[in-house]
């Protein structure tokens, strides 16, 4: 595995061979776990060359977020790579992605109000920071498929977005959500759990569990789902930052018509750590036998396809 720290030294690792072949491109900001793992092993099964880029991108951090302590390990994180099969680990530093006088931004609207990107969250800051970086590793890298996980849904989506309203010649694909066995969404920021936090963060994924038992037993309507989850969030203690059921689609409202595909997403402080986790599911119809194995409204969540 090579690893380079400039876009000219990046671009003759891959157009040294006259580009044979398909790139794949795994955009992270390093402190790799099997998360990531999971999407370079998924770029070295589909593309001829997998490049990874490692970059802890400062504009998508808000002012009183975890830049200066997030996880940085390089070391330990190329050694991961390469085992995972990675031929190109693209480590720049800030300069070389932002450069003096750098004065550009990528936004998407619409699918950037909910969730991490509206004001009690994150704010408008995040995915501006995020597109833009996606936007420049994309030109760096030219890739033909770039790899993106469940677990940061939103994130996802503005890509997607990102890349058809630019006539971007990239596929996005996403992969789903690797979890610990006890339910828990691998995350950089597990880190900072103390034992008794990461029981507490649990709540998370049994709080969608409940959603989604609920969304395919036919529930009511959002309210009814979003309660029941609440609850189990209460059960631990948390308060959520937000918890909404969203169309997957979009993140607009649902419509609450039977074989809708909605998101339920929720994001919480729980000690130092802000966790966020999701699931996507198909709304059975009111009133609909839960265990009818004929339904073709009644889906399991994940894998979500790209
Ligand atoms: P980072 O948090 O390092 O995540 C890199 C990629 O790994 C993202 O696509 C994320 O969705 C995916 N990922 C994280 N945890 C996962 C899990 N448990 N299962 C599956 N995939 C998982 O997301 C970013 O970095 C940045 O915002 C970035 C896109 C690199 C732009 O700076």
């Amino acid at each position: 595995m090579r690893i380079v720290r400039t876009v000219a030294d990046l671009r003759a690792a891959l157009d040294g061979g006259a580009r044979a072949g398909t790139v794949g491109l795994v955009p992270t900001m390093g402190a790799f776990h099997e998360g990531h793992l999971s999407l370079m092993r998924r770029a070295r099964d589909e593309c001829d060359t997998v490049v990874v880029s490692l970059f802890v991108n400062p504009a998508q951090f808000g002012s009183g977020e975890d830049l200066g302590s997030y996880p940085r390990d390089e070391r330990r994180d190329a050694g991961l790579a390469e085992d995972a099969g990675v031929d190109v680990l693209f480590a720049p530093p800030r300069e070389e992605v932002y450069p003096d006088g750098f004065s550009t931004a990528v936004e998407v609207s619409g699918v950037t109000d909910a969730l991490c990107g509206s004001e009690r969250s994150r704010g408008p800051g995040h995915f501006r920071g995020v597109a833009t970086v996606v936007a420049k590793l994309l030109n760096m890298c030219r890739p033909d498929v770039a790899y993106f996980g469940q677990k940061d849904f939103q994130q996802t989506l503005v890509i997607k977005r990102l890349v058809r309203d630019l006539d971007m010649p990239v596929r996005i694909e996403m992969c789903p959500t690797v979890r610990d066995p006890d339910g828990l969404a691998l995350s950089s920021r597990n880190a900072y759990l103390s034992p008794a936090d990461r029981r507490r963060a649990l709540s998370l994924k049994r709080s969608l569990d409940r959603a989604e038992e609920l969304l395919h037993a036919g529930a009511s309507g959002p309210a009814e789902v979003l309660a029941a989850a609440r609850a189990e969030l209460a059960t631990a203690g948390l308060e959520p930052e937000y918890l909404e059921l969203l169309r997957a689609v979009d993140l607009a409202p649902p419509r609450w018509t039977a074989g809708e595909r909605l998101v339920v997403a929720v994001a919480a402080r729980v000690g130092r750590a802000r966790l966020i986790d999701n699931v996507v599911s198909t709304l059975r119809p009111a009133g609909g036998n839960a265990g009818d194995p004929g339904s073709t409204a009644h889906r399991p969540a994940t894998p979500v396809a790209g």
